[in-house]
């Protein structure tokens, strides 16, 4: 069986170990990732956008999950896969455990899924019947439409909300929490609060792990405005496999995000 497992990860955030993980899409990609020290790879959602050309995730179904899914499952012998569920997917817990079965069938072994609030209860549902669940809060891509556009969120007075919603993902059974555009400090405190692995990505530096979109890791241009946390760690390695060597010790050693691609407050 493959290293990472899910109560592998609990472990190593208890030994303070960091967590690198990316976005893949496809084998070729995946099997680059799996073989140069990436931890856990995610079957995300963004897919919609550096894939498919769309302009926000929601047009994202389960069947182009699921097909992502199974090409990368193919060739991993190391890494966790965790594959998003996409719009809509998570908004019963019905149809959110009947597509979290076809994505476990397909080879993802963790289902990620947006916020807190009613979703706490999905959430439940998917772990008392063996479906592990990362949860993902802060900046929320399939929010788009409620909020407007893509911002940093947790500032202020939204900050004591972040903060007791990633304690209520956890305290409903997440095994990790992705950290989406945040303050660094609401990061850190998050972080220090709760006792599963949170991953950042434009979180700052005291996140348990790092995540970056693969396009973006690759300083492909998106199209959009680039976020201020994106870094080019081509330009950095060299080549994909050197990519995936800098981020992976760049995240091991700290030294990523540094002030430049975080945000402060
Ligand atoms: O869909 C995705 O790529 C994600 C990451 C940004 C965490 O959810
Ligand atoms: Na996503």
């Amino acid at each position: 069986s493959k290293p990472w497992t899910v109560p592998a990860l609990a472990e190593a955030k208890r030994n303070g170990q960091k967590l690198v993980m990316l976005t893949a899409y496809d084998a070729g990609f995946a099997r680059a990732f799996d073989a140069n020290g990436v931890d856990l790879i995610l079957i995300g959602d963004s897919l919609g956008m550096v894939v498919q050309g769309h302009d926000s995730t929601l047009p994202v179904s389960v069947a182009d999950i699921v097909y992502h899914t199974t090409a990368v499952a193919r060739v991993l012998q190391r890494s966790l896969l965790v594959a998003d569920l996409p719009f809509g997917a998570d908004a019963t817990p019905e149809r959110a455990l009947d597509a979290s079965v076809k994505l476990l069938q397909a080879g993802a072994e963790m289902v990620k899924l947006e916020g807190a609030g009613f979703k706490l209860d999905i959430i439940r549902h998917l772990v008392e019947r063996e479906i592990p669940v990362c949860s993902h809060l802060g900046l929320t891509p399939q929010s788009v439409l409620r909020l407007g556009g893509y911002r940093v969120q947790g500032r202020g007075d939204a900050a004591q909300q972040l903060v007791d919603d990633a304690k209520a993902v956890a305290e409903a059974g997440a095994s990790l929490l992705v950290l989406e555009c945040v303050p660094t400090p609401i990061a850190g405190r998050v972080t220090a609060e709760i006792s599963i692995p949170t991953i950042g990505i434009g979180a700052g530096p005291e996140c348990d792990g790092q995540v970056l979109v693969l396009h973006d890791f690759l300083g492909l241009d998106s199209g959009h405005r680039r976020p201020k946390f994106v870094k080019d760690f081509l330009a950095e390695g060299g080549s994909v496999a050197g990519a995936v060597r800098a981020f992976a010790d760049a995240v091991r050693d700290g030294t990523f995000p540094d002030a430049e691609h975080a945000y402060a407050s």
